[in-house]
């Protein structure tokens, strides 16, 4: 993984993000300079019961390379004969999730529930480094609670068990998605592993990546939130990182163009009838901040067909280019 690391064209990474980080999401990062892109957790127990849905996040194309497969479960035998199946794909990884605190994860023993059971931690990732020969990551958080914090010893047990890489989520388990990461013990965990680090949470701009960067001398950074509508934060961090500079961000024009093609790639997906559900929520981050998205929202959220959403879309971009002459 260190040589994965070092071959990637870009130290920012995008997370695995569950109702988001499918492949059209990925094929539009990666233009914008994404070293390497994560697919949202797969269930082991559902991969290995070959449940439809399931198999549906596995899709990927020869373009979404560098890729790593994301896994939860809780018996180690199950997430390895998981990883065996997705192997077959040939990732550049297979990082197994146990930062997820979402109820529905937690209470089968996976995610998050792992950072209180080291010793099973320990076992799920070796049985799944013996199974396959891809590079095995690890993706956790600082801890259960702001009472134990175990990412550091975590991340050991991970690197002996034959892990490649760790992730690490500044957040606790119990904090969710709330207040800010602490990336002190992104540090930390750095000083206790040989292993690359790879530091996450509150890269909102390119400033954040270079600055966590520094501040922890984490090997990669990934990026979750911060992409959200903003796909060519990628690009920013890769120029703040070569140069310094500010990159400009693309025009108006060019972000109705890599809307329109998210869009596209998203209809040709999943069908275009689900990607006028689907879809809304991305419009909603493409214009977030924009002068009068508010309205823009209100009007998108009443129309329920695709090429009625379009017009709108291409109408308020138009209102948003005259009112910028
Ligand atoms: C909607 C949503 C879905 C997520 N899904 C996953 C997931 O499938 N696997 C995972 O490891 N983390 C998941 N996460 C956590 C992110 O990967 C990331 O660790 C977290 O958002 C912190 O990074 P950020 O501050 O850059 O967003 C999810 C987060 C959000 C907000």
């Amino acid at each position: 993984m260190s040589g994965l690391i070092n071959a990637l064209g870009s130290k920012a990474l995008l997370a695995p993000l569950a109702g988001i980080t499918n492949l059209p999401f990925r094929l539009i990062a990666r233009p914008f300079g994404c070293g390497l892109c994560f697919t949202e957790m797969i269930s082991a127990n559902g991969l290995i019961r070959e449940s439809d849905k399931t198999i549906h996040y596995l899709a990927t194309c020869p373009g979404d390379r560098p890729l790593g497969v994301q896994l939860f479960g809780s018996d180690p035998a199950i997430v390895a004969q998981a990883a065996v199946r997705v192997a077959h794909l040939q990732p550049d990884c297979i990082d197994i999730n146990m930062g997820c605190p979402v109820r529905k994860v937690i209470k089968t023993g996976s995610g998050a529930a792992l950072m209180k059971n080291l010793p099973l931690a320990g076992r799920i990732i070796t049985a799944v480094v013996k199974a396959v020969a891809v590079p095995v990551t690890v993706k956790i958080r600082a801890g259960w609670s702001p009472g134990s914090i175990n990412a550091p010893e975590f991340a050991r047990i991970a690197e002996d068990a034959g892990a490649a890489a760790v992730t690490v989520h500044g957040r606790t388990a119990d904090q969710g998605f709330s207040g800010h990461a602490d990336w002190e013990v992104i540090a930390r965990v750095k000083q206790a592993v040989c292993i690359p680090v790879i530091g996450n949470g509150d890269i909102w701009q390119a400033k954040d990546a270079v600055r966590m960067l520094r501040e922890t001398g984490c090997d990669a950074v990934m990026v979750g939130r911060g992409a959200l509508g903003n796909p060519w934060i990628f690009q920013g961090i890769g120029q703040m990182l070569s140069d310094g500079e500010t990159a400009a961000g693309p025009t108006l024009q060019q972000r109705l163009e890599i809307i329109k093609k998210h869009w596209e790639t998203e209809a040709d997906f999943c069908g275009s009838r689900l990607a006028e559900r689907t879809f809304r929520k991305h419009l909603l981050w493409y214009t977030k901040g924009l002068a009068g998205s508010g309205r823009f929202r209100e009007s998108v959220g009443k129309l329920k067909d695709h090429h009625s959403m379009l017009t709108e879309l291409e109408r308020y971009f138009e209102r948003l280019h005259d009112s910028s002459l």
